[in-house]
């Protein structure tokens, strides 16, 4: 897929999707703000893109609920602003979305029919863009909703993600303690760029749910990291009411991912799997 605008180029999902597509285009927060519909027009007629994906996003959980304002400004009417410029300019939009939009009572994989349900600000403005999407731009968008996410870039907005927490905790504390009782799919950026890469060429369209498959609590993804890369400090399991959060966040928020499967033919492979040749790499490369 040639000349993919790639919104959010310097984030985690952002460079691994740079990192990949044949002569994609960046664009950074300095080259506009997704939430000014003038400058995204007039950039996007300047670069005339085959497609756009957006990965750009507020998404510090607990700061979306001090900033409601702000959470929908970038995550609903950015992503406004995003579908009506490509409506005009027919080109594709590809929209990154969360599993958040879900309050996980399910207890069971979502799939694209599942009624969302969100438990948060962050959550909710995710949902009003995807809506906001689907509403302003034309059939041909398509809305990637995914969980968990690591890779080599920290992810902006955190200045990190929760492999460097857990690197950065294991080696400075003696105990470090993690929700068991929150069930995810840790998805690695590099893994997830390349199935929305091959989503794009497999022309999908609506609603696709593509995460790593299999699942784990956040207890079980920290027990790998501390494990491959041995980190000294005692890891604790923990119940979610035990963790003191402001913010209310799904119990369980694991992704049926049939769909892209059966249009692609290719399943994203194990989270362990990814997440092991992951850590072997930053290894290697003496980043842990
Ligand atoms: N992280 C997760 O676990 C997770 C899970 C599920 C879904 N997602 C979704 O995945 C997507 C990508 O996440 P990520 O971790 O790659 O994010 P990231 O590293 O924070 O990157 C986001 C990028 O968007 C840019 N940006 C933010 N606000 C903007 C605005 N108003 N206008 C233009 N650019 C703006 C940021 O630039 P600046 O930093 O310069 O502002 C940054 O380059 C997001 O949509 C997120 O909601 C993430």
């Amino acid at each position: 897929m040639k000349r993919t605008l790639v919104i959010g180029a310097n984030g985690a999902l952002g460079t691994d999707l740079m990192g990949i597509m044949d002569q994609a285009i960046p664009a950074v927060h300095a080259d506009f703000d997704i939430t000014v519909i003038d400058h995204v027009r007039t950039f996007i007629k300047k670069a005339k893109p085959k497609a756009v994906v957006n990965t750009a996003a507020f998404h510090q959980v607990p700061a979306c609920e001090e900033n409601y304002h702000r959470a929908f400004e970038v995550n609903a009417i950015g992503a406004r602003n995003l579908a009506v410029v490509c409506r005009e300019e027919r080109i594709h939009l590809c929209h990154i979305s969360t599993d958040y939009v879900f309050d996980g009572r399910k207890n069971a994989p979502y799939n694209e029919q599942d009624l969302p349900c969100p438990m948060n600000t962050y959550a909710v403005s995710k949902l009003a863009g995807e809506h906001m999407v689907t509403a302003y731009g034309s059939v041909d968008v398509s809305i990637v909703r995914s969980c968990g996410l690591y890779g080599a870039i920290p992810t902006r907005a955190k200045g990190g993600n929760f492999i460097t927490n857990m690197v950065h905790l294991g080696r400075t504390r003696d105990r470090v303690t993690v929700v068991n009782d929150e069930i995810v799919a840790p998805t690695y950026t590099l893994d997830l760029a390349g199935a929305i890469l091959l989503l794009l060429e497999s022309k999908g369209r609506g609603i696709f749910h593509m995460t790593q498959s299999g699942h784990t609590s956040w207890f079980g993804f920290a027990k790998v990291i501390f494990d491959v890369l041995k980190l000294p400090a005692e890891l604790v399991p923990i119940k979610a009411s035990e963790f003191q959060s402001k913010v209310h966040r799904p119990a369980y928020s694991i992704l049926d991912n049939r769909r892209f499967n059966q249009l692609t033919g290719h399943p994203m492979r194990h989270w362990e799997t990814a997440l092991r040749d992951h850590l072997r790499d930053m290894k290697a490369q003496s980043i842990f």
